[in-house]
C-alpha cells in the first residue's frame, strides 16, 4: 500500500482550494456517505477518493486505495485504464478499444461517459456494473481530475438475461408449437385431399360399374332377342319354304288347268252343235240345264280368276315372310332397301293395326343403307306394334315416313295420333322392362332392344310426344357403317 496516499491532498480540497475548510470537510463526508460506490482521481492518475460504497462493492479499502494508482486493481487482473483514466488523459480512441461498443457520452454531462461491462474478478461470480466517468475541473475549466460512480446491476442484468431466455424460450416454443401446427395442417389438408381423391375415385369406378352394369343387361337383352329373332327368321323362312312349293305348283297348275278348261269348254260347244234329234241329245240337254251350264261359263273363269289372286296374295306374304326374316342373310351387314324392309313389316304387323288405324306411308327419296336388315326390320315393329297401341277406342292414323338429311344419314319416322306420353314416363321408356301395360300384352323389352339395335348401327332414336295428342318416335341411321365395323359386328350370331 501507498504509504503516502493520506499525505496527497483530498480532491474536494484540490477543486475548492480556496473555499473555507469546513466546507471541504463536508465535501468530503457527502462523498463517503454517498450511497453510490464512487472514486476519484487526479490528473496523475493517483487515487483521491474511495468511498464506502466502493469499499463495499469492490473489496478494496479507501486505505489501501487512496494515494496509488492501483484502481485497475479492483476491476481487472492486469493493469490497464479504467473510464476515468481515459477521461483524464482525454484519450477517446483508447475508448473504443478497451470498451467496444459498450460505452456512449453522457447526455447529461458534457464530457462525461458511460457503459456497462461484466466483471468476472469482481466478488465470487463477477458482477455487472454500470459506471459512469466525468471529468472534474477547476474554475478555469481546466481538467483536474476524473470521477466514476459505479452501479452494481448484476440483479437487473440476471434479471433481464432470465427474462431474455425466458423470452427466448417461449419464442422457441411458440415457434415450434407454430411449426408443429403447420406440419399437422398440411398432414390434414393432405389427408383431406387424399380423402377427396379417393371419394371421386370411388364415385368414378360406381359410375363405371353402373355403366358396365346397365352395357352388360342391355347385351343381354340383344342376345335374348337376337336369339328370339333368329329363331323366328328360321321359322318364317321354314313355313315359306314349305309354303312356297306347293303355291308354285298350284299356281303353274292354274295356268294348265286354264288350259284345259277353256278346251272342255270347246269341247262342250261341239257336243251343243250336235245335240238336235237323237234321244242321247235330249239327255245331254236335260243334264245341261240340270247343271246350269251357262251360269258354269261364267262362274268357273271368275273362281279361277279369284283363286289366282289368293295365289298371288299368299305368293306375297311368303315373299314377304322372306323378307322379314332375311334368313338367307343370316344377320349380315349389307345393303339394304329401308322401303322393302318396312312394306314387308307393315304386311307382318297389319293384323295387329288394321283394326284401330289406317297406316299412311311417306316415303322420302332414300338411298340403300348399310344395315342388319332384320333387326331394323324389329325396330320398325316395335315402333309400329307401340303405337297400335297407343290408339284409343276411335280408329286412328299411323304415319310412316322416310327421309334422308344429306349428312350422311336416313331417317324413319313412325307417328300416332294416340295417347302422347306423360313427362315422367318418358325419360323411362327406353329402360328395360318398363312398360306401362297390362300383363301379358307388353314385356318393355320393345324399345330398349330398338334403342340397343340403332346404336349398333351408330344412329339414335328421338322422341318427340304431346299428352293425349300423340307421338313421334325418329330413327336416324347412318348410310353406310366406318369401315372394318360391319365386319366385326356382322360375326355376331
Ligand atoms: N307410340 C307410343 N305412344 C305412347 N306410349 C308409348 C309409345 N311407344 C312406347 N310408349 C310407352 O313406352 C313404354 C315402353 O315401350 P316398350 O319398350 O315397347 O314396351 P311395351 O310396349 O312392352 O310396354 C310403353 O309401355 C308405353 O308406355
Ligand atoms: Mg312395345
Amino acid at each position: 500500500m501507498n504509504a503516502a496516499a493520506p499525505a496527497s491532498p483530498p480532491l474536494a480540497a484540490a477543486i475548492v482550494a480556496d473555499e473555507p475548510q469546513h466546507a471541504a470537510i463536508a465535501l468530503s463526508e457527502f462523498f463517503d456517505g454517498h450511497p453510490v460506490a464512487t472514486f476519484a482521481i487526479d490528473t496523475r492518475h493517483v487515487i483521491t477518493h474511495w468511498n464506502r460504497a466502493c469499499e463495499h462493492l469492490l473489496g478494496w479499502s479507501k486505505l489501501a486505495m487512496v494515494g496509488t494508482s492501483n484502481h485497475w486493481q479492483a476491476f481487472y487482473p492486469k493493469p490497464r485504464a479504467v473510464l476515468a483514466d481515459l477521461i483524464v488523459a482525454g484519450d477517446e480512441t483508447q475508448m473504443e478499444l478497451l470498451y467496444p461498443g459498450k460505452y456512449r457520452a453522457s447526455a447529461l454531462i458534457p464530457g462525461a461517459y458511460e457503459a456497462e461491462d461484466f466483471f468476472p474478478n469482481i466478488g465470487a461470480s463477477g458482477h455487472w456494473l454500470h459506471f459512469t466517468a466525468a471529468p472534474l475541473r477547476d474554475h478555469q475549466g481546466h481538467i483536474v481530475g476524473a470521477i466514476e460512480t459505479l452501479r452494481d446491476v448484476t440483479e437487473r442484468r440476471v434479471a433481464e438475461n432470465a427474462l431474455r431466455r425466458a423470452h427466448d424460450n417461449l419464442e422457441h416454443v411458440v415457434e415450434k408449437r407454430t411449426a408443429q401446427l403447420a406440419d399437422m395442417n398440411e398432414q390434414l389438408q393432405e389427408d383431406i385431399r387424399q380423402r377427396h381423391l379417393a371419394e371421386a375415385e370411388l364415385r368414378r369406378s360406381n359410375l363405371e360399374l353402373t355403366e358396365l352394369n346397365s352395357q352388360l343387361s342391355r347385351a343381354q337383352q340383344q342376345l335374348v332377342q337376337a336369339d328370339k329373332l333368329a329363331s323366328i327368321g328360321q321359322l318364317a323362312a321354314g313355313v315359306a319354304h314349305e309354303i312356297n312349293n306347293p303355291i308354285g305348283y298350284i299356281f303353274s297348275n292354274f295356268s294348265t288347268l286354264q288350259t284345259y278348261l277353256d278346251q272342255l269348254f270347246e269341247m262342250l260347244d261341239a257336243y251343243q252343235k250336235a245335240e238336235p234329234g237323237t234321244a242321247a241329245a235330249a239327255a245331254l240337254r236335260a243334264q245341261r240345264e240340270q247343271i246350269d251350264l251357262d251360269f258354269l261359263r261364267e262362274d268357273i273363269p271368275a273362281l279361277m280368276a279369284e283363286s289366282r289372286e289368293g295365289i298371288v296374295r299368299v305368293r306375297h306374304i311368303v315373299q314377304d315372310l322372306k323378307d322379314f326374316s332375311r334368313v338367307d342373310a343370316n344377320q349380315d351387314w349389307v345393303w339394304s332397301n329401308l322401303h322393302r324392309g318396312i312394306d314387308s313389316t307393315l304386311n307382318i304387323v297389319a293384323n295387329e293395326v288394321k283394326y284401330k288405324a289406317d297406316v299412311v306411308k311417306e316415303y322420302g327419296d332414300i338411298p340403300d343403307i348399310q344395315c342388319l336388315p332384320l333387326q331394323i326390320n324389329q325396330v320398325v315393329m316395335n315402333l309400329v306394334v307401340n303405337a297400335a297401341h297407343a290408339i284409343g277406342e276411335q280408329r286412328g292414323r299411323i304415319t310412316v315416313r322416310t327421309g334422308a338429311d344429306g349428312d350422311g344419314m336416313v331417317w324413319i319416322e313412325v307417328a300416332d295420333n294416340g295417347s302422347g306420353i306423360a313427362p315422367d314416363t318418358l325419360s323411362r321408356i327406353f329402360d328395360p322392362f318398363f312398360t306401362t301395360k297390362a300383363v301379358g300384352k307388353g314385356t318393355g323389352l320393345g324399345l330398349s332392344l330398338a334403342y340397343g339395335i340403332v346404336q349398333k348401327h351408330g344412329g339414335r332414336i328421338d322422341v318427340d310426344t304431346e299428352l293425349g295428342k300423340g307421338t313421334r318416335f325418329r330413327v336416324r341411321l347412318p348410310v353406310s357403317q366406318p369401315e372394318g365395323e360391319a365386319d366385326a359386328a356382322g360375326s355376331a350370331p
